[in-house]
Parts: C-alpha cells; structure tokens; sequence
C-alpha cells in the first residue's frame, strides 16, 4: 500500500469566495451517496476525516482538506431530488458552476460514478457540461466490492461507454475494501505536482 493522503481539514464555506486560496486543488465531485466522502476518508486512512451517511445530501458545503501542498475539495452532491426543492437544485448548480469554472488552481476533477448502478442521466448530463466547459476529469467508479466479480469486467465497459471514455480511462475503487486507492492517491499526487 502506498502512504494514505496526508489529508487535513481546512475549513468549510458556503460560496467560493471564502475558500483559502490554493496554488493546486483537485475537487471530488458527484451525485449524493455515490461515495465521496468515504473515498476522501479511504484516501486518508482515516474513519471520520470527511462526514459519511446513508443519508444523501449530508455533504452541504464546500469542504477543503490541506494535502502535500495543495488541497482537496470535498463538494456537495448532485440528484438528491426527491427531497430537494427546485430552487435548492439551482441554488447547487449555481454554486457548482461557479466554483468550478472560477476556482483558481483547480487542476482536476474527479467525477465519481456509482460502481454498482452505472452512470444516471445527471452524471451524463454533468460529464458532458464538464467537457463543453474544459474542466479536467478523470472518472471514478465508486463501490466495487459492491459488484461480483464475474460481472465486473462487464460492468466497467458499460460503465465507460456511458461516459464516453475508455475502459483503460476508469479508475474503479472501494472505499470499503480499500480497492484502486493506490492508482487513485498516485494520479492525485501527479495532479498537484505538476501543476
Ligand atoms: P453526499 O455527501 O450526500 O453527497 O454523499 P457522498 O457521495 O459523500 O457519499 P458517502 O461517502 O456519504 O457514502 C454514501 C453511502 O455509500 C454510505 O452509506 C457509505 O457507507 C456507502 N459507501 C461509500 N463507499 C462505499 C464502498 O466503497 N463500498 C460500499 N459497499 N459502500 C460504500
Ligand atoms: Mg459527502
């Protein structure tokens, strides 16, 4: 195992003007529940760096965590619909929008996609406003022990073609059983150096 992300909590913030500024960042970015702030923590080694629920929206700000000198920005999800109001989904996006074309010494993104249930009409929508707008990505399939293996193979051609990449483009982890974090802390750490 490589050295988990020496990964420390800077603060919160509602809007990015109250961000710190930063000289390189890379941002996790996707729908509620997909896994984002327990690939934070499994990036860390650590149980409680970023807060996890089962309960979707339990990420509401923008969270910076301070890493190898640069950062790490924990954002909000996406698609938890059924119990947001319309003007919460605009409000998001708005926020969404703004820190990622405007944020200075973001260097990459990482679009989290739901190992398990595949890239839904919001990731599509997401990847491709990503793409029209040049934000650098890289795709993250979450949750792989999630899928039997039998079926993985299978699954992560689908899972690439719904998002328009190679199968060789997808980095597939798991939080939980500690799969990919290597390949994932290492494309992280080139990210923040070169920049
Ligand atoms: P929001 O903050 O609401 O946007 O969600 P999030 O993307 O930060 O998701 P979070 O990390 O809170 O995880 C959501 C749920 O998925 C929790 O119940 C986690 O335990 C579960 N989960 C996350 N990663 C994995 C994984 O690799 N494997 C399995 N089996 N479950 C996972
Ligand atoms: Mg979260």
């Amino acid at each position: 195992m490589s050295a988990p992300l020496a990964l420390e909590f800077v603060q919160s913030a509602a809007q990015i003007d109250q961000l710190p500024p930063t000289r390189a960042e890379v941002a996790v970015i996707g729908r509620s529940n997909v896994g984002k702030s327990s690939l934070l923590n499994a990036l860390a080694n650590r149980r409680n760096l970023a807060k996890v629920s089962g309960k979707p929206g339990r990420t509401q700000l923008l969270n910076c965590f301070a890493v190898d000198g640069g950062t790490v920005m924990d954002l909000p999800g996406y698609g938890y619909a059924s119990t947001a109001s319309k003007s919460m989904r605009s409000d998001w996006r708005r926020r969404m929008e703004r820190y990622l074309l405007e944020r200075e010494g973001l260097v990459l993104t990482l679009l989290l996609i739901d190992g398990e249930v595949g890239p839904t009409r919001l990731d599509v929508e997401m990847l491709s406003w990503l793409h029209g707008n040049d934000v650098p990505i890289q795709v993250v399939a979450t949750k792989h022990d999630k899928v039997k293996s039998a079926k993985r193979d299978k699954r992560k051609k689908e899972l690439a073609e719904g998002c328009g990449v190679l199968p060789s483009g997808v980095l597939w982890v798991s939080a939980e059983r500690n799969v990919g974090l290597d390949r994932l802390r290492a494309r992280i750490r080139e990210a923040l150096e070169q920049a």
